[in-house]
């Protein structure tokens, strides 16, 4: 499956460094390069990190002067936040991605494509034998599938909701599957990047089953995807291992001190939560308006399959906004606006964007 972006797959192949193996959203700067236009006049809806995000507040001195300390009380606001007994903090949920394929013996690997492309890859390169699942069926046809797929693997990954296409099986489903395979040694994972807008769909609180592995991350909801926060929820035997693997002070200090008072944020959460939900919304209202409808998307981002987006990507770019784009199926992904300009911006933008019905 090719999922990339005309910055790496075009004549701006060139920006793309050496060795570097997935497209992602949020690289403002290549973008701006490859189109010739500053920074500052951008509009990143690239990403679904939340575009206000957790107010970061001054880092006391001390935080860069410290070494990590794990009873700093971290882990402790982490377990309160999720409703988990056991969990690791790792430098964003990416660092448990690529671990995990070197927890195991080589293994059969299902996962939902499209998903975020890095843990195929992760288990790929980890020389497990990795099965993609079409996820771009309905979603009975999708669990079918999935269900179909069971028996014949060791491993299933599931992101919940799916990035970019904002599938989600419900957790009794989830837990009947991860019963399945932890009878043979098996591992369920559940990549709940996005779902801290749903807490009430997330795996956390059933995470100490052994072979079920929630991972979490601060990059999203939070906001906080530049300060590398994310969490492993699972068995301490299997943490043990992972922790064995990471070594220590896998976390900055200041990103320890951050990471614990925005979990701790009661009100910030719920504010959030409550616009998000309105924000996605208007997000799909407003795309629909323009003749595109998403095909899913969570609160924090729409996802729109239409034939034209390689040249609909070009010309928002053209004007300044950066949308995802995937090639295979040809879709774009939009994340949110975080202020009133922005989505009069996004809007203007859409306007003037040759579309009609049936795009
Ligand atoms: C579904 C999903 N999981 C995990 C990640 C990694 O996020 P982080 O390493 O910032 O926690 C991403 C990043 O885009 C993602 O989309």
């Amino acid at each position: 499956m090719r999922v990339n972006d005309p910055i790496s797959s075009s004549h701006h192949r060139h920006l793309v460094p050496e060795g570097a193996a997935l497209s992602h959203g949020g690289r403002l700067r290549a973008a701006a390069m490859a189109v010739g236009r500053p920074l500052s006049d951008w509009l990143d809806l690239s990403t679904g990190i939340h575009p206000i995000g957790w107010p970061v507040p001054p880092v006391p001195p001390s935080c860069w002067q410290r070494l990590p300390e794990e009873e700093d009380g971290l882990e402790a606001a982490a377990r309160d936040y999720y409703g988990c007994p056991t969990l690791l903090p790792v430098a964003g949920s990416q660092a448990a991605i690529q671990a995990l394929p070197r927890l195991r013996e080589c293994s059969r690997v299902a996962l939902l494509a499209p998903g975020y492309g890095e843990h195929a890859a992760a288990w790929r390169g980890g020389g497990h034998q990795v099965r993609s699942i079409d996820a771009l069926h309905r979603p009975a046809a999708v669990t079918q599938a999935l269900e179909r797929a069971l028996d014949a693997v060791e491993v299933l990954v599931l992101i919940q909701p799916n990035n970019p296409t904002g599938l989600r099986c419900p957790p009794e489903q989830l837990l009947a599957w991860h019963q399945r395979l932890a009878d043979r040694g098996g591992w369920l994972i559940v990549d709940e990047a996005f779902m801290d807008a749903t807490p009430e769909q997330s795996l956390a609180q059933q995470s100490a089953r052994p072979g079920l592995i929630v991972l979490r991350s601060l990059g999203k909801f939070f906001g906080l995807a530049g300060a590398r926060v994310g969490f492993v929820l699972a068995e301490p035997a299997l943490l043990a291992r992972m922790r064995a693997l990471l070594g220590p002070w896998t976390l900055s200090t200041p990103a320890r001190w951050l990471a614990e008072q925005a979990l701790r944020d009661r009100v910030w959460q719920q504010e959030t939560r409550a616009g998000l939900s309105a924000a996605g919304a208007r997000l799909a209202a407003l795309l629909s308006r323009y003749h595109l409808p998403p095909s899913g998307g969570c609160g924090l981002f729409a996802w729109v399959r239409t034939e034209r987006a390689p040249l609909l990507w070009q010309q928002l770019a053209r004007q300044g906004i950066l949308t995802r784009l995937f090639v295979e199926p040809p879709s774009l992904r939009f994340g949110l606006p975080g202020d009133e300009a922005a989505w009069q911006r996004l809007e203007y933008a859409l306007s003037g964007c040759v579309l009609g019905a049936g795009d």
